[in-house]
């Protein structure tokens, strides 16, 4: 698969990277950071612009992180992001995580965060990272639910405001809901010993409310969700324009909810 099959559908412009590039190992793989040991070998499936992946880096060294990346605009800005912080251990490959270039049994963990909402068969996913993952190895996923956004609830951010972006996004064979199935998918993939958890990341309304309105304004994005019937593109520009009164309110706020699932390959 390359990287114009695939319809990532928070796209690779600026509104979509500035939710990203905030994360770190610290905020968001928290959960995983006891578990890693200084020489562990570790993939990034799907590392965005690797703001996480250079934290995962660091605790892993001298081990090394390999982030693989179907965007090679997040390649080539990860890269540059590790080059400019001194983080030697790590390297980005434009590639499909589905499909990887590298023998079985060849890593000692396998993270993927906010990935498998955009994959159409998360647990054809699943399967390629147990694969990968030497016997006795770590799965560390994490994924978030729209359903349970948290957020006042006359807000316009979310369900049923927001249902036509998520319609458009499972058109693109993504899952907005995600976080609910993976627990038994990481099962199903054959992992055992299997832990979840979750945490809210406060999120800035005007960051929100900053971003959103320029996803929806986004003519191919218009055009995607008119074709199929979801809104017209009036009700995406009356959205847009409650999101963005929404985040001047003073009351304003919005929780995002993650829930992560760890497994191991027997062994
Ligand atoms: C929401 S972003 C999350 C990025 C990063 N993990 C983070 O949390 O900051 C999802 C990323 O998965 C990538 N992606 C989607 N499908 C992929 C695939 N099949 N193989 C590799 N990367 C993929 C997208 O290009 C995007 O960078």
């Amino acid at each position: 698969m390359s990287s114009d099959q695939v319809q990532y559908t928070h796209g690779y412009k600026l509104p979509a990277l500035a939710g990203l590039n905030r994360r770190t190992a610290e905020s968001h793989a928290s959960w995983l950071l006891p578990r890693l040991k200084p020489g562990d070998r570790v993939l990034d499936a799907g590392p965005g612009p690797g703001t996480i992946t250079l934290g995962l880096a660091r605790a892993v060294s001298p081990g090394k992180v390999t982030g693989v990346e179907i965007g090679q605009p997040y390649v080539d800005l990860a890269t540059e992001t590790a080059r400019n912080d001194n983080v030697e251990n790590v390297e980005f490959l434009q590639g499909d995580a589905l499909d990887l270039d590298f023998d079985d049994e060849t890593f000692d963990v396998v993270f993927s965060f906010a990935v498998l909402e955009h994959i159409p068969e998360p647990i054809d996913a699943l399967r390629e990272w147990y694969r990968v993952l030497k016997p006795g190895g770590l799965i560390a996923v994490g994924s978030s639910a729209v359903s349970w956004h948290a957020h006042p609830l006359d807000a316009p951010l979310g369900p049923p405001k927001m249902n036509f972006y998520y319609r458009v996004w499972e058109t693109n064979g993504g899952h907005p809901d995600m976080a609910a199935d993976q627990p038994q998918l990481v099962r199903r993939a054959g992992f055992q010993d299997i832990e979840i958890g979750g945490f809210f990341q406060h999120s800035d309304p005007q960051q929100q409310a900053s971003t959103w309105p320029e996803r929806f304004r986004d003519p191919d994005f218009i055009k995607q969700a008119v074709d199929a019937g979801f809104a017209s593109a009036e009700e995406i520009e009356e959205v847009a324009q409650e999101v963005e009164a929404w985040g001047k309110d003073p009351d304003a706020w919005y929780m995002l909810p993650w829930f992560w699932a760890l497994g191991r390959k027997p062994g």
